[in-house]
């Protein structure tokens, strides 16, 4: 057997699956919501027989590699190497294989090497020696300099680009292509010089890029550099040390959300381990759907100034919309989390303990937007609340908010709950309806289709329905579906086997149809107790579709002959007219 097929067969779908959504049983099949696109009931449907999924809604469909190349965006070659780390199968790499792992694959390894490259500067050449300095003042042990693999680029135009060619062999292109490099003229000039090197690692361990410090503070560029987006680094999309402190993140069901590099590491030494850092962005959807895989609770721990609070409150939309819980740890002291435990250690783990719930948090704030006292103060107040209650979902905590707000406004309940719809039903005026995903819609003849070939597979004797199904639906040899195409392997198969066997038979198929074989295989059909009904189900779809096919077809003759007709051309419209009275015919006899 294949080392594909070995690792398919030994991680189970189900539970491989069951760490990316909530799966419940659904007869022989598992179902959950699709991550592919937004559903509110599961249209995702999982065989652990075939160990195959696919989604109704949205039409993605495959096995654990198609999965985890479309949920994480990597290509096969990376599938594989995380699949087979999994199942504990150790990837016997042929030449070929080798020379065809990809290019993503290619540019891991230059920044890989290139990390290494900078960590080796820092802790052991002389160059490295003020940035070590400058490290030690900021406080930062050896240890934890290693943890994170901190490096130094040296302050050069080629160090980086000199040893990677000469030493490494790798190429200007190669350099270009993972953002280390930027070409002027003719010259390749290293991306990064003179700053404090962080690498940026993805959490299945891939070094994606970097960012640089400057060391001195004088220096007239920016303080922070990024490698610009390639082909492996996109900005938004990962966090800052996820791929370190990930299991202390899984352990504590919470993840500590901060803005820049050295909070996060300067956390993690003073032993609060379940930190990430969005670097001084807004989080995007993609992030927040990363952190639910790890934690149900994200606490906000950002910059104490206006940038830092404006951007806790653009992400809880995210953070709510996608059911996790958030708060927000109120720093002691300091204008970030770095500078408030170099300033009182105990405080800043004692305000990690004492996060509160973003609500309360809000709420706190709202307060301070208007003097209570005047009406005008009140209305302020309300207006920077209201907003915050509209988009609660639970309506138990909305009517808690409710009722605190009316409270410390010394209004009625009565009156803050009209003033609320008041302005829920001016945000509806204003909302320009949002057009729906683009799924594609299947005509009502697809539909038919599918559901015709699923009643055939998850019958336990497909071959009885196979004569009655050809009685009404000849089949043809010019036929282009692949239900169709499906039916006549199935008859094919039955010359030779006597019995269903589904895994024989799918090994039958050629490639292309297996796609919609799994699909029919996980299709949810309403309950059909006996043989009969399902028969006779069977039969009634047929006959539908074969209906449809018939006004199809009538149509286009129709349409034909009326060309004819104007075009006086005698020969074709009597041929014409024969065959639309044929399939009038069989319309109506396939009506009775
Ligand atoms: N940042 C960036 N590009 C910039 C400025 C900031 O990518 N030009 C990111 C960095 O990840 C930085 C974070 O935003 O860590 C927060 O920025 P800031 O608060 O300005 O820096 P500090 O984290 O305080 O950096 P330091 O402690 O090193 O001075
Ligand atoms: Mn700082």
């Amino acid at each position: 057997m294949d080392q594909v097929a070995q690792i398919r067969e030994k991680i189970d779908i189900v539970s491989f699956l069951a760490e990316y959504m909530t799966v419940s049983k659904a007869g022989r099949n598992f179902r959950a919501l699709c991550p592919f696109h937004n559903e509110k009931s599961p249209s995702f449907m999982i065989s652990p027989e075939r160990q195959v999924w696919h989604c109704f809604g949205c039409g993605k469909g495959g096995d654990i590699y198609t999965f985890l190349m479309d949920y994480e965006h990597i290509e096969f070659p990376e599938a594989l190497r995380v699949l087979a780390k999994r199942a504990g199968v150790e990837l016997i790499e042929s030449k070929a294989q080798a020379g065809m792992s990809s290019k993503k694959e290619r540019l891991y390894s230059l920044n890989a090497l290139a990390a290494e490259y900078y960590h080796y500067i820092l802790t052991k050449h002389k160059v490295g020696g003020k940035a070590r300095e400058y490290l030690l003042e900021r406080g930062l042990s050896e240890k934890i300099i290693n943890t994170f693999q901190l490096g130094f680029a040296p302050n050069t135009k080629t160090s980086l680009t000199t040893y990677l060619i000469r030493k490494k062999k790798y190429t200007i292109e190669d350099l270009a292509e993972a953002g280390l490099i930027f070409q002027r003229g003719r010259d390749a000039i290293d991306f990064f010089r003179g700053r404090l090197m962080f690498p940026l690692v993805d959490h299945r361990d891939n070094v994606v890029g970097f960012s640089g410090r400057v060391l001195d503070k004088d220096v007239k560029t920016s303080k922070y550099i990024n490698t610009r987006e390639t082909l492996i680094y996109h900005k938004g999309e990962g966090f800052y040390g996820l791929n370190i402190t990930k299991d202390a993140i899984r352990k504590a069901g919470q993840a500590i959300l901060m803005e820049g590099e050295f909070d996060v590491i300067s956390s993690f030494q003073e032993g609060v381990s379940n930190v990430i850092a969005v670097k001084g962005t807004a989080l995007t959807p993609e992030q927040v759907n990363l952190i639910g895989r790890y934690a149900q609770k994200i606490s906000f721990c950002f910059d104490g100034d206006k940038a830092g609070q404006d951007a806790i409150k653009r992400s809880l939309p995210l953070v709510e919309k996608k059911n996790l819980k958030a708060t927000i740890i109120l720093l002691p002291n300091g204008k970030d989390p770095d500078d408030a435990i170099k300033q009182n250690p105990t405080g800043y783990k004692l305000a990690v303990k004492k996060d509160i719930g973003v609500y309360d948090y809000l709420f706190d704030q709202a307060l301070l937007s208007g003097d209570i006292a005047s009406a005008e103060g009140k209305k302020a107040v309300a207006d920077a609340f209201l907003p915050v209650i509209a988009s609660m979902t639970n309506e138990i905590i909305k009517e808690h908010y409710l009722r605190k707000l009316s409270l410390s406004l010394e209004t009625t309940y009565e009156s803050i709950s009209k003033e609320l719809e008041r302005q829920q039903k001016a945000v509806l005026k204003e909302k320009v309806p949002t057009p729906p995903p683009p799924i594609r819609k299947q005509s009502r003849e697809e539909m038919l289709e599918d559901y015709l070939i699923s009643l055939i597979m998850q019958f336990q004797a497909p071959n009885a329905a196979l004569e009655k199904i050809f009685s009404i639906l000849s089949p043809t040899n010019e036929s282009e579906k692949a239900y169709q195409k499906i039916l006549i392997h199935m008859v094919e198969y039955f010359k030779k086997h006597e019995a269903f066997d589904q895994k024989l038979f799918s090994g039958s198929l050629p490639p292309e149809l297996v796609f919609s074989y799994n699909k029919s295989l996980l299709f949810p059909l309403p309950p059909l107790l006996t043989s009969e009904a399902y028969l006779r189900e069977i039969e009634k779809v047929a006959r539908q579709i074969r209906e449809l096919y018939l006004r199809e077809r009538l149509k286009i003759v129709g349409a034909d002959l009326a060309k004819k007709e104007k075009e006086e051309d005698n020969e074709a419209v009597e041929a014409l007219t024969k065959e639309y009275g044929l399939l009038m015919g069989l319309l109506k006899k396939g009506n009775q």
